[in-house]
């Protein structure tokens, strides 16, 4: 099976057997089978947050579990409840025509709910952490589903327990089928983002609702995130470093226009995309892998990219960040 087609990032790569999961029957069918149940398993949603570098040897389950129902309306909150093969940005579209405000900030990520909790998506000051009730998972050896609350999902900055593939880690042992989310009532806007409030300067609204912030957020992600379906990408390619206040001196003192956010325990997180933008790269290319010209932080397949090309890339500019700040900068995605 040719994965091209199922990564953002369009990177060549093949599968020797992918399973279309619709729902939870199927994926019994896979681990009750006498050779497919023993075998190795890689989860694929949308393929956003992920670089192959080499064909997948393991069995490719490809999540399209699909249904969206607003399950329950509480004092404090509405409850929504989508299918792991739900389409991201759909979900967050419906949430709102059916009056569930609360998702808008997390407009036009690319990719599945089922994908979300994994690294706790997140834009324009608001985290899926923040709108997350619980997410029903299947063990991936035994068949059986589980409901986990939010609260056991160690979901931390672009990090879960999905994510994690240590002690107590979930990775490759179990898959989300449905993810639960809780949007909060009364309805709070979240506008602190710099471009965000700059939006509102711009128009004089200052009292946006939740569709308003919602089209603002497409607006500035189309303007400055290349759109997967004609750039392959796959996001930040590296997550923001936090340092501490006494590091974060140190380079204001010799970088002053380092952009840097104060955070509540007194670290500060750096802008990895002034970093790197700093350091000369944005355009730069390594064969078909390229920094984007937008947003440093990015970095896209100009057409022909291999994943080797990616992360050969991904390192010069590691080393070269490092180089001039001290500072390692983490890949976001996972490289396979
Ligand atoms: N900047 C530069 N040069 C660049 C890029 C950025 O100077 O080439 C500066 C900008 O001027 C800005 C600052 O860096 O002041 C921050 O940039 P931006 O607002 O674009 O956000 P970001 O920190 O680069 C993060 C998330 C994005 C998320 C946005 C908006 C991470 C790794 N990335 O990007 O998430 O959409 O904030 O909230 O935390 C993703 O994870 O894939 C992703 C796109």
């Amino acid at each position: 099976v040719n994965l091209r087609p199922y990564n953002s990032f369009g990177l060549p790569a093949t599968a020797q057997r992918l399973v279309r999961i619709r729902q939870e029957a199927d994926l019994r069918r896979v681990i009750d089978h006498p050779e497919l149940g023993l075998c190795p398993k890689f989860v694929l949603g949308g393929g956003s947050n992920i670089v192959l570098t080499r064909d997948v040897e393991a069995l490719v389950l490809k999540m399209e579990i699909m249904g969206r129902r607003v399950i329950e309306e509480r004092d404090d909150a509405w409850i929504l409840e989508v299918g792991a093969g739900e389409v991201w940005h759909d979900v967050v579209r419906w949430s709102l025509e059916q009056g569930c405000p609360g998702l808008e900030n997390l407009a036009l990520i690319p990719g599945t709910a089922g994908a979300a909790p994994v690294q706790n998506i997140g834009a324009y000051g608001v985290e899926l952490k923040d709108r997350l009730e619980a997410v029903d998972v299947v063990d991936l050896v035994t068949g059986r589903p589980v409901r986990l609350p939010a609260s056991v999902c160690a979901l931390g900055y672009r990090d879960s327990v999905f994510k994690q593939t240590g002690f107590g880690g979930l990775a490759g042992k179990s898959v989300i089928t449905r993810v639960l989310l809780r949007c909060p009532k009364p309805w709070v806007p979240h506008l602190s983002y710099l471009d965000l409030e700059r939006k509102m300067g711009e128009t004089g609204i200052s009292a946006p609702s939740a569709m308003q912030i919602f089209d603002w957020v497409c607006q500035i992600r189309q303007a400055k995130l290349p759109d997967p379906r004609q750039i392959g990408n796959a996001g930040s390619f590296f997550k923001n470093p936090v340092v501490t206040e006494e590091q974060c001196r140190d380079i204001i003192g010799r970088d002053p226009g380092i952009v840097h956010y104060p955070m509540p325990d007194g670290t500060v997180k750096l802008a990895a995309g002034w970093l790197i933008d700093a350091c000369g790269w944005k355009g730069k290319s390594v064969g078909g892998a390229a920094v984007y010209e937008r947003q440093a932080l990015v970095l896209v397949n100009r057409g022909e990219a291999r994943g080797a090309e990616v992360v050969t890339l991904a390192r010069a500019i590691q080393e070269s960040v490092y180089g001039r700040f001290g500072i390692r900068l983490e890949p976001e995605p996972v490289i396979v």
